[in-house]
């Protein structure tokens, strides 16, 4: 019998493409390249699966390209906002995702952000590196304490909560959260934390915000100009979720006129393009969205679309199917 074809769109671990290669007639991406649209369409009329990760956007443009062979998209990537689900959906494409496999080591960037931010450990580490550093002193780089301090969660999916029992049992930090939908009592009295009723509330009491709702339509710009007036001088606010949770704009004017101390992001609006403005700003620390990005994460992350694309071979509905 004939191995299904799949297009991959960029360079995956080197033993999951070896995986890939045994299994399928794949079509790799030796050289790392982006694809364009018209190499995308011509992917899903060539390929019977298309196996895209999250900065390809597969549009309904492309989506709805004639002639098309393609029956399943494998995302390589928890985040699907990539995808026009409802294209996919009315032209019978299968959608999944990676979940799980990235939930600790993305709920570490976000704690890594928090902790860089409140230290300012990146103007720290530039004052060395710059050879501007001439010894310790009393007042240099005062930071904010994160033990103990109150954590806001704006969405509490699998990576807010890992990050909450990092926050709480490491950091012994009291954790509120915003959900749209009632979390699971064990695991708030784990954390013996609370949930607010709405984002002003959280954002007028936390210390540090984290963000980890899904990006799309009806998260742009939930953070804003009003809503970021509403938190403390001293709190910092955290993004591993997608940039365009937060309207960029408004939170360089925050950082530049003191409404809150600081910021740690790891995604950016219109990505991989950053607003040149947060690149002039002490009280950012910016990553290159990392959250995933660990030997073993991105690994398992391949098997996982592994996994899903064999089961739908093999005529069983992939864990991850999304649509
Ligand atoms: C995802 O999987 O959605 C991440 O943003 C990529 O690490």
């Amino acid at each position: 019998m004939n191995k299904p074809k799949v297009v991959v769109t960029r360079r995956w671990p080197a033993e999951v493409e070896a995986q890939l290669k045994e299994h399928y007639d794949v079509q790799l991406n030796e050289f790392d390249i982006p694809m364009t649209a018209n190499e995308l369409k011509l992917a899903l009329q060539t390929a019977d699966a298309l196996l895209p990760t999250v900065t390809d956007v597969l549009n309904a443009d492309i989506l709805t390209v004639d002639n098309k062979r393609a029956k399943i998209i494998g995302n390589f990537g928890v985040g699907y906002n990539n995808i026009d689900i409802d294209a996919a959906k009315a032209q019978g494409l299968v959608v999944t995702n990676t979940p799980h496999v990235l939930t600790d080591c993305t709920a570490d960037i976000a704690m890594l952000l928090l902790l860089m931010s409140a230290r300012r450990a990146p103007e720290g580490e530039r004052m060395i590196r710059n050879q501007q550093w001439t010894g310790w002193t009393p007042t240099q780089l005062i930071g904010q304490k994160v033990t103990g301090k109150t954590l806001g969660l704006i969405g509490f999916g699998r990576i807010a909560q890992a990050m909450a029992k990092k926050a709480h049992h490491g950091f012994g930090m009291n954790i509120l959260c915003f959900a749209p939908s009632q979390p699971d009592p064990a695991i708030m009295a784990d954390l013996q934390a609370t949930r607010c009723t709405t984002v002003e509330e959280l954002l007028s009491e936390a210390n540090f915000v984290s963000l980890h709702c899904p990006g799309g339509a009806a998260t742009k710009h939930l953070i804003n100009e009003q809503r970021l007036k509403l938190m403390r001088p001293s709190a910092h606010l955290i993004n591993t979720a997608r940039g365009d949770v937060v309207d960029s704009k408004a939170l360089i004017k925050a950082l530049k006129e003191g409404w809150i101390a600081g910021a740690g992001l790891d995604v950016y609006e219109g990505e991989p393009a950053i607003d040149p403005e947060f690149l002039e700003l002490n009280n950012v620390s910016l990553l290159p969205h990392l959250g995933s990005a660990t030997e073993e994460t991105r690994i398992a992350m391949g098997n996982r679309v592994l996994a899903n694309i064999a089961a739908f071979f093999a005529g069983h509905e992939p864990d991850d199917k999304v649509v």
